[in-house]
């Protein structure tokens, strides 16, 4: 009941030129995929070629983050405006790279939400434990307070359109795949916190993507999980081949 969403974070990876061959590949390669959403984020710089690219095909486009504020001086910040202004309309929300390295924190994080509900652009919320803390036994608390702390100012509606990618820190750009059972067992306690927060009928619907080290030949284990909505892929989405078989695999 909840269609798949495959999801590729280019992270910052191809230039203007780059960005433009990928696109023109994933458009030809991703033609005619039934039953699974896609997206692509690309770095901001490249946001509006791709777009004139993929503009009507299946394929949505999104940004890698953005700043709360709709313009200002916030020197090297792209707000949701902009975005838009690009025809992206998709972006995603506090990656663990922009935690580790960019200061994201749930505060920030929940008012970036709020910004991109406002431009009208959908938000992917990107949660996910490192290793140090599934190992210290606080994977439910990560979670929960990554999870929760940036839903607590949004309505009803805007809980009706946000998707999550559970993205374990150790298993992003490193090979090491969680197990389908691992992250089956992360989807489910993460769908259990959204019911607390936004009621169980919205947990249902809510789609919850997997991300780290997501490759053709383990998609589709990973898909085949009952909570496992989709993917958010990195490296394997910088190749029109890989991203197709992962897209592939979510339409079995
Ligand atoms: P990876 O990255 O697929 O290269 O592990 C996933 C992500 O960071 O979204």
């Amino acid at each position: 009941m909840r269609r798949p969403l495959i999801a590729g974070n280019w992270k910052m990876n191809q230039d203007n030129r780059e960005a433009i061959e990928l696109a023109r590949q994933l458009k030809v390669k991703l033609a005619g995929l039934d039953g699974v959403d896609l997206l692509v984020c690309p770095p901001a710089t490249a946001l509006a070629s791709v777009c004139e690219i993929l503009g009507g095909s299946a394929v949505a486009v999104g940004a890698q983050n953005l700043h709360d504020r709709r313009s200002g001086a916030f020197t090297g910040e792209i707000s949701g405006a902009m975005i838009r202004s690009t025809g992206a309309d998709w972006v995603l929300i506090g990656h663990s790279e922009r935690r580790q390295f960019f200061g994201d924190d749930e505060d920030w994080i929940a008012r970036k939400l709020l910004a991109a509900f406002e431009c009208e652009i959908h938000p992917v919320l990107c949660i996910g434990e490192t290793l140090a803390e599934r190992e210290a036994g606080q994977l439910e608390t990560v979670l929960r307070r990554q999870l929760l702390q940036p839903l607590e100012n949004l309505g009803e509606d805007q809980l009706a359109k946000i998707i999550v990618a559970y993205e374990p820190v150790w298993a992003i750009g490193t090979g090491v795949v969680a197990t389908p059972q691992q992250a089956q067992d992360a989807h489910a306690l993460v769908r259990g916190l959204f019911a607390s927060r936004a009621g169980q009928a919205a947990a249902d619907r809510l789609r919850i993507l997997y991300g780290g080290s997501v490759k053709p030949d383990n998609a589709g284990e990973l898909l085949s999980c009952p909570d496992i909505d989709g993917a958010l892929v990195g490296g394997a989405s910088l190749d029109a081949a890989s991203f197709q078989g992962i897209a592939a695999a979510a339409t079995n």
